[in-house]
């Protein structure tokens, strides 16, 4: 009698091969999810981090503010209508989506909640691509759809297994309870038909070709659990989890605090220096009245209000946007609706380099014509058409 455990089909020189290790490829892939779970909980948290830690964010005069981001975003997006009744709500939608970024991105770098944590950013991302990006063109240009699909493994498969606190949490819940560790095991099926026989017309190999009967075959059934066991191991690895979280959370939660303060002391007062603001108004010739240059238009000020390298802000009447007036060389003036047709931003002049730049994701455009120099904005801005009269001011047509 052989005092081999396995039997005879197994151990055979035509089997053997079916008995070793699992494949590499099965132990690699528990590091699968380990790239996007860093790329994703990184860029989340740095994100959150970002808004929390920038003061111009929560105040409505900043261009990069979240006021104006809503602003801008209810203009374009096709959720406009409820957008714009979100604006008077903007500064603690701006604090709600900072503090969701930061959980979001611990969770996955930590892989804490993973799972809701993942659904959190999908939501997050969907949000944003409603908002934010919808118009991309092509749609692939647009972040947040590649970002909404980038959650989508996470959704279905967790954290997995590595650097993984719920894994750790549930591993070390199993064997305080006495059960058998929670993760699966890849075996390839040729093993387990080693051990349990195959199917072959209708019957079974290790049965003596009997009918087949998975209940015979304890690496199909897997281990039994008495249930008062599991709902022991779940009980703790939930009073575990949250614990953790009450710790992580606690201590993001000062880091957060501290980012903002920090933000606060760099960021110092704000201040645009060098740029005039102009008072628009309407001006229509009325007879007898010694008319400016312009028979009908805006009067927006002196032009000698506006030099080379100093451009000059103002409202645009007609939409309530804010305008930009540049000089680009002696008597040439040019003028744009600031919003950045990205996600509404105001856009600022940078005289060191002659361009329009966007406060919030960075696009920049050409200071003579408004196009585009670099995105995420998919088209260039609004151009207004400036001229000065011969009365010395500056007017909009
Ligand atoms: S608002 Fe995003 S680049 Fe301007």
């Amino acid at each position: 009698m052989s005092s081999s455990p396995l039997p005879q089909s197994a151990t055979s020189k035509g089997r053997a091969r079916t008995l070793n290790a699992p494949p590499r490829a099965g132990a690699l892939s528990q590091w699968a999810l380990l790239p996007l779970r860093g790329f994703l909980g990184v860029t989340f948290l740095f994100a959150g981090l970002q808004k929390l830690a920038n003061p111009g964010f929560f105040n409505e005069k900043s261009p990069s503010s979240i006021q104006a981001q809503l602003t801008g975003a209810a203009r374009v997006s096709p959720l406009h209508a409820l957008l714009a009744h979100l604006l008077s709500y903007a500064v603690p939608i701006g604090i709600t989506i900072a503090i969701a970024e930061v959980a979001i991105g611990l969770g996955t770098l930590l892989g804490l909640w993973s799972r809701i944590a993942a659904v959190g950013g999908a939501l997050v991302s969907l949000s944003l691509f409603f908002t934010v990006s919808f118009h991309a063109s092509p749609y692939y240009t647009g972040s947040d759809i590649v970002f909404l699909f980038a959650w989508i493994p996470l959704i279905i498969s967790g954290g997995g297994t590595r650097f993984s606190m719920d894994a750790r949490i549930a591993r070390e819940a199993a064997t305080s309870q006495g059960a058998p560790p929670p993760e699966l095991v890849a075996i390839p099926f040729a093993q387990v038909q080693a051990f349990c026989g195959h199917y072959e017309k209708r019957n079974c190999t290790a049965r003596n070709n009997e009918p087949c009967d998975q209940t015979l075959c304890p690496v199909l059934l897997g281990p039994s659990e008495s249930s008062e066991r599991e709902d022991a191991v779940h009980r703790r690895t939930v009073i575990v989890r949250s614990a953790a979280t009450a710790v992580v959370g606690a201590s993001a939660a000062l880091f957060a605090a501290g980012t903002a303060e920090v933000g606060k002391v760099i960021a110092g007062s704000p201040s645009t220096p060098g740029v005039n603001e102009l008072g628009a108004t309407s001006v229509t010739t009325t007879p007898g009245q010694s008319a400016p240059s312009q028979s009908e238009g805006t009067l927006l000020g002196a032009a000698k209000d506006v030099a080379v390298g100093r451009p000059a802000v103002f409202t645009i009447p007609s939409s309530g946007d804010p305008g930009i007036v540049i000089e680009l060389a002696q008597g040439h003036y040019v003028g744009f609706d600031t919003v950045c047709p990205h996600m509404g931003c105001t856009v600022q002049y940078s005289p060191s380099n002659n361009m329009l730049v966007c406060p919030c994701h960075h696009s920049e455009f050409y200071a003579n014509n408004g196009d585009v120099i670099q995105g995420p904005a998919p088209h260039g801005l609004t151009k207004l058409d400036i001229v000065e009269g011969s009365d010395g001011n500056l007017y909009l047509r």
